[in-house]
């Protein structure tokens, strides 16, 4: 016993030798060449700390003598300290909100808290009308007898908001040549706002771990309509598996609060779209793809929807000529747990969001016209959107 204590400790010595010898050697020979481990400091007191974490920031500001990274103290101080003032009289771009998308308020500091982004001002105050640098439109409010009557600023920028498709909201007599810019869920928006995303996981762990499942498939829909084409697909789909249904339309409502529980219980989504347009692909699809469930897609075709998830994080109707094979894929996929968790890989790296309407849309909108100062006009919306 005591043999091995001390065989041990002689280990241990052995090891710390080591480290020390390698230090020693490391230290004499290693000669930095850009990276700074000497500083020197003139016109200042010898103290450097955040000085020089900003000259890291200023290499133009940093001289290498010797191995030793030379910054003047007194010079980044004055970059420092215009740099603020620039910052300060650069004045914030004023978005004016016309009418609360939705008749939703939302918080006016949203920008700066929920998207970083800074220099915007978002208001409700229609006197701010001749400063606003923005106004937003939001098409479901939109009144001809409630537009601004006061002379439009030169630089002032009107946003047309939508995220109904075309099928979903009407044109508009007003609309011709009255917005500078569109913020929508289509690509050839001037702001496109989609109504989720894929993003990359940021820190965190690899793996993930599936919800559990006690539904095979599942569909909750409030809009009933006949004509659309989801519904012929689910009445011939119904009678090669069984799907839960949920909703206003079979009379079995879902709670804001038993949404994600019930949607995460089921193997597979039905994210079947009302309308069929390009790029209109909606919430219907996001949530399940956010709360683990397999989506079944009916839209636009599916090289469309890998424009913005990974191709094999859905399933898309048109993989089958039959709404008969697509239910014996999916009876497949349910008796094979390896198969079916083929679906889920892309969560190893990525996770998915849902769009936050209105704030989305208006803090985007302000940092747009922040941005880019160019002129611009919207000749003929009505015809861009709705044909
Ligand atoms: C040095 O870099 C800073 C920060 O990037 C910049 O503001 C400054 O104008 C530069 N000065 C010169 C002389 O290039
Ligand atoms: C750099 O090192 C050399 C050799 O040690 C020395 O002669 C020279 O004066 C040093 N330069 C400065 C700016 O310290
Ligand atoms: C340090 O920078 C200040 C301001 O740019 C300048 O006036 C001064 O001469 C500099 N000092 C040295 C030693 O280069
Ligand atoms: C915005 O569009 C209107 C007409 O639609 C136009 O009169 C105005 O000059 C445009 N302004 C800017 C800044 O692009
Ligand atoms: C599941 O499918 C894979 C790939 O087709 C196959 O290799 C595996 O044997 C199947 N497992 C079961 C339990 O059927």
């Amino acid at each position: 016993m005591e043999f091995q204590i001390s065989r041990v400790y002689q280990n241990l010595l052995i090891i710390v030798a080591l480290l020390i010898c390698f230090s020693v050697i490391f230290y004499t020979y290693y000669q930095p060449t850009v990276s700074c481990l000497k500083w020197h400091t003139i016109s200042g007191s010898n103290s450097c700390s955040d000085i020089c974490i900003n000259a890291l920031k200023m290499p133009n500001q940093t001289e290498m003598v010797n191995n030793t990274c030379v910054v003047n103290i007194t010079s980044i101080r004055n970059l420092l300290m215009q740099k603020e003032a620039v910052t300060q009289t650069d004045p914030d771009t004023i978005l004016l909100i016309w009418m609360w998308p939705f008749r939703a308020k939302f918080d006016l500091g949203i920008c700066r808290s929920l998207y970083n982004i800074h220099g915007c001002r978002l208001t409700d105050d229609r006197s701010q009308f001749k400063s606003a640098h923005g106004v937003l439109f939001h098409h479901g409010e939109i009144r001809e007898n409630d537009m601004p009557t006061l002379q439009r600023p030169p630089f002032q920028k009107w946003i047309w908001m939508n995220m109904e498709s075309p099928s979903n909201s009407a044109p508009h007599s007003t609309l011709n040549n009255l917005f500078n810019l569109t913020a929508t869920y289509r690509q050839d928006s001037d702001i496109m706002v989609p109504y989720g995303q894929i993003s990359e996981k940021t820190g965190g762990s690899t793996t993930y771990e599936n919800p559990h499942k006690n539904k095979l498939v599942c569909w909750i829909v409030s809009n009933w309509n006949s004509n659309h084409k989801r519904l012929q697909y689910y009445e011939n789909l119904k009678q090669h598996i069984s799907i839960e249904t949920y909703g206003r339309s079979f009379s079995r409502p879902v709670s804001k609060k038993d949404y994600s529980d019930l949607v995460s219980s089921c193997k597979f989504y039905l994210s079947f779209e009302n309308s069929i347009h390009k790029d209109y692909i909606t919430e219907k699809l996001y949530n399940p793809l956010k709360f683990g469930t397999v989506p079944v897609v009916l839209g636009p075709p599916r090289k469309n929807y890998e424009e913005f998830i990974p191709g094999n994080a859905f399933i898309h109707v048109d993989d089958f000529s039959s709404p008969k094979e697509l239910a014996e894929h999916l009876k497949l996929l349910d008796q094979n747990e390896s198969l079916y968790r083929q679906y889920f890989t892309w969560r190893e790296h990525f996770v998915a969001s849902t769009t936050y309407f209105g704030p989305e849309h208006a803090c985007w909108a302000c940092d747009h016209i922040r941005r880019y100062k160019k002129y611009r006009v919207v000749k003929d919306l009505n015809s861009w959107y709705w044909s």
